[in-house]
């Protein structure tokens, strides 16, 4: 029987569930904090990508910017200013990039210690002074850019092809324009043989080939640095060695290999002074075209270690009265009567060892020589640079073939002749580069008939000076010595921990003794070893003698003499350092001495 309590009458056996309508919606509930818990997680994801995306936009931006720079960079002559002195840690932090054509390298023995380094032609060849502490030596050492295998052969070629096919006499034409003609056929033979290089190599390889055409090859750096005096080469595999301003006489890493490399090189220099150098005529004396001094030989036909060259180096700006001053060679004084002495014809002979700096010293005072003047030079190589326009600058010149029986070989002109042409076309003033043979009696006639004359000599006292001038090959007689009127003795002395050179004593020559026929002199200004000071010894001959050619009291000598002074201290003060500068400021004086006078001391008194 159906149960009467039931609704429906008992339709089904099964009862459907009612879902509980609270529990449905804590279901939704859910659900949507789950979605709302993704979106939220999307979202957070979207807006990171998104910043992401931004970043990536501005590292992009930065970078194309970084790579425009560079390129910028390339494009622009590289200067990179270095501190005068760095180490080899920071030269290496700034070079090592492989882009730059030439790497420091670090110095990686213990025994070694690095001083500085400075770049020479920037960012291509640098040097580095090093220190050995073992052996206590220095060692200049010449860094260029490294070359690849392929790049050396490739300059190999280059080299060869261009020596082949230069058809441009670069001998003619400014360094600018060889340097443009090199770069353009270096380009055009790359182009015509497919070779496409890297920048950086191609800068490798056209430095060396500039260098090598046009520069001075291997010892072009040495030829460059302004701190080096002397080059010199003692045959091949010898490591050259340098005079160097600041650390003196310093091996090198430059080597000629062997015999080949050395004597090709000094055939190749010869010929570009001009001359020529062969194993019949292995010696040369010539003057480089930068004007640098060279002595060379050939082979080991006179020296037996091989071929051999030393170079002096030549300044373009020559050292000036002001810069003996500055390097305390003289004193402001010792200019000062120099100056009067060669003003009033006083001819003077500069005495001391080699590379003493006798011509150095010559070449300064001869500034004060009045610039209307006619001044005539004879030297073996050029050396001297004046400034004046009143000036004939003669060099002897070498001959050909073998000597005759007068000693020498055909068409060769020896100071002797150049001396007698000299004076035949009346100078007022007459410099010989360096007393040592029969030219020295002429020289010393044209002082005894009123010319004025200078010339340097090896001797290191008057002493020595007196016996070389009075034995052969000269043999002077001693009324002829007479006529020099002033010896001015120069060395080179160690003062303190270094080398320096001083002018020892100015020396005036005062006459002969008519009884015992002994030389008279007076030593006017010397120099004390002990504390590098210059004494004036009390008395001169030559004011006196101005004193009484000019009608002067000695009020008015002591007064021209304290200007000269002035002035010259006043070009020390004011840093005058080119010698055309000097040479005007003494044209200066000489044409109007008051108005000149009254501006320096303005500026030196107030
Ligand atoms: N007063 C000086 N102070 C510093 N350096 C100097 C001085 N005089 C010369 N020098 C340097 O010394 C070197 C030699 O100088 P210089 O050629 O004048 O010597 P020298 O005595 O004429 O030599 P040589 O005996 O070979 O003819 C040059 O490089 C020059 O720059
Ligand atoms: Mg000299």
């Amino acid at each position: 029987m159906a149960d009467p309590t039931t609704l429906d009458g008992g339709a089904t056996g099964v009862e459907e569930e009612v879902p509980d309508i609270d529990s449905v919606a804590e279901d939704i509930r859910k659900k949507a904090e789950d979605e709302a818990a993704k979106i939220e997680f999307h979202e957070d994801k979207a807006k990171e990508a998104g910043f992401r995306l931004d970043v990536w936009k501005a590292v992009e931006n930065l970078r194309n910017d970084c790579i425009t720079a560079r390129y910028k960079w390339q494009k622009k002559p590289r200067r990179i200013r270095l501190p005068k002195a760095m180490s080899a840690e920071e030269m290496e932090g700034k070079y090592q990039e492989k882009r730059v054509p030439t790497v420091i390298p670090r110095i990686t023995e213990d025994n070694w210690e690095e001083i500085e380094i400075q770049p020479i032609m920037e960012p291509y060849s640098f040097i580095r002074v090093r220190y050995n502490k073992e052996n206590h030596e220095y060692l200049y050492e010449v860094i260029e850019p490294q070359l690849t295998e392929e790049e050396e052969k490739l300059l190999e070629f280059l080299k060869d092809t261009l020596l082949k096919t230069l058809e441009y006499t670069l001998e003619d034409a400014t360094t600018k324009d060889k340097e443009e003609y090199l770069r353009k056929s270096v380009d055009a033979l790359l182009i015509s043989r497919n070779i496409r290089l890297e920048d950086v190599s191609k800068d490798r390889i056209i430095y060396y080939i500039i260098r090598d055409f046009i520069g001075y090859s291997v010892i072009n750096v040495l030829m460059v640095d302004p701190q080096i005096e002397d080059i010199s080469c003692d045959g091949p595999a010898i490591p050259l060695f340098i005079y160097h301003r600041k650390y003196h006489s310093v091996r090198t890493n430059v080597i000629f290999k062997n015999d080949h490399d050395l004597d090709s090189f000094v055939i190749g220099l010869a010929q570009r002074c001009g001359k020529h150098i062969s194993v019949a005529d292995p010696l040369l004396d010539a003057t480089i075209p930068d004007g640098s001094r060279l002595q060379a030989t050939l082979a080991r036909e006179v020296t037996t270690r091989g071929s051999s060259f030393t170079i002096r180096r030549f300044r373009d700006n020559p050292f000036t009265p002001p810069d003996i001053i500055r390097f305390k060679t003289m004193s402001v004084e010792m200019v000062a009567y120099l100056w009067l002495s060669i003003e009033h014809g006083e001819s003077i002979l500069i005495c001391g060892g080699t590379a003493s700096g006798k011509t150095t010293t010559l070449n300064a005072l001869l500034l004060f020589v009045p610039p209307q003047h006619k001044i005539i030079t004879i030297e073996d190589t050029r050396e001297i640079n004046l400034p004046h326009e009143n000036w004939i600058a003669s060099l002897t010149r070498g001959g050909f073939g073998a000597r005759g029986a007068d000693g020498k070989a055909a068409g060769e002109i020896d100071m002797f002749e150049l001396l007698k042409a000299a004076l035949r076309q009346r100078p007022q003033y007459l410099m010989v580069g360096e007393v040592r043979g029969k030219e020295a009696q002429t020289l010393f006639q044209a002082m005894a008939t009123g010319h004025t004359v200078y010339s340097t000599m090896h001797a290191d006292s008057v002493k020595s000076m007196v016996h070389r001038l009075e034995n052969p090959p000269i043999s002077l007689p001693r009324i002829l010595l007479s006529s020099l009127n002033i010896v001015l003795l120069q060395a080179q002395v160690r003062v303190g921990k270094g080398m320096a050179r001083r002018v020892q004593s100015i020396v005036a020559l005062v006459g002969i003794e008519p009884q015992t026929n002994e030389l008279i002199t007076n030593s006017v200004y010397s120099w004390s070893s002990a504390d590098d000071v210059f004494i004036y010894n009390g008395h001169s001959f030559m004011f006196e003698k101005i004193m009484n050619n000019q009608s002067m009291t000695s009020e008015q000598m002591k007064e021209e003499f304290k200007r000269r002074c002035d002035i010259i201290e006043w070009m020390r003060k004011t840093n005058v350092r080119n010698y055309r500068d000097v040479a005007k400021i003494v044209s200066g004086y000489y044409k109007d001495p008051d108005t000149t006078i009254e501006r320096v001391r303005q500026d030196l008194y107030g």
